[in-house]
């Protein structure tokens, strides 16, 4: 039909890379999408934003959440046949983000671990306080064949004042994974200020949604269609530096 403004209809805006690789998306095992309605509504807005492979990395911590690679094999199972028959151009790998706790020291030495593809392993710091022995920790899993990830290095407030410990993490072969909500400015300011920092710096490795919510998802939908994202994405030539799509 005849454009009277010249104007083409607004494409919708998708994301430079295909893999996501933290996200809550499998049903009812821990706080994220409790219900295979949710995972299904999640992931066609993941879809809509060009992501093709979804890492489902739910969490993994003592008392709350006890998964096992058995549990989130099987809500990951039940989630591949909905897809199939919503008949979604998405892909879903069953996977975890395992805080570093007391349940994390038990499995590890069990050997119940779940990676993701290419065998990386996305582990979380506490929120409290750095643990003494994560340098550690870092490097045995690598011996063990692991690449790890490090979760949102940008939420622990107590790296605020500290970025000489992201430089040692990220020297000693650790991948930083920053969460698209903490530059939408969800998790508040010394968190994206802390993103940024990170992004500036080159110790962005991946982005992640760590979607566990429809509303999580929109949220980042309105954030990769600002111009804020856009200049960020040009200035530090993200479409380079971003590695989502070498986990497979
Ligand atoms: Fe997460």
């Amino acid at each position: 039909m005849f454009n009277l403004f010249g104007r083409k209809p607004k494409e919708p805006t998708t994301l430079f890379y295909h893999t996501d690789v933290h996200s809550h998306i499998l049903p009812g095992v821990d706080h994220g999408a409790q219900t295979v309605t949710d995972s299904i509504e999640m992931l066609r807005l993941q879809v809509e934003m060009g992501i093709l492979r979804v890492m489902c990395t739910s969490h993994v911590t003592a008392e709350t959440f006890e998964n096992t690679p058995e549990t989130l094999t099987a809500a990951c199972e039940l989630l591949k046949r909905a897809i199939v028959d919503e008949g979604l151009p998405v892909e879903i790998f069953a996977s975890a983000e395992y805080r570093i706790d007391e349940y994390w020291s038990s499995e590890y030495a069990a050997g119940h671990v779940l990676p993701m593809p290419g065998n990386y392993l996305l582990l979380e710091n506490s929120f409290v306080q750095e643990l003494i022995e994560i340098d550690e920790l870092m490097f045995d899993v690598q011996v063990k064949g692991y690449h790890p990830i490090l979760a949102h290095p940008e939420r622990y407030r107590y790296y605020n004042a500290h970025h000489e410990r992201y430089e040692k993490l990220h020297k000693g072969n650790v991948k930083f994974q920053v969460n698209l909500l903490s530059l939408a400015g969800y998790f508040g300011k010394a968190a994206k200020v802390n993103a940024l920092w990170l992004i500036e710096h080159g110790l962005c490795d991946m982005l992640g949604s760590d979607m566990h919510s429809v509303e999580h998802a929109l949220i980042i939908k309105d954030y990769i269609a600002s111009k804020e994202w856009r200049k960020l994405v040009e200035k530090y030539d993200l479409t380079k530096r971003i590695k989502n799509d070498m986990v497979k």
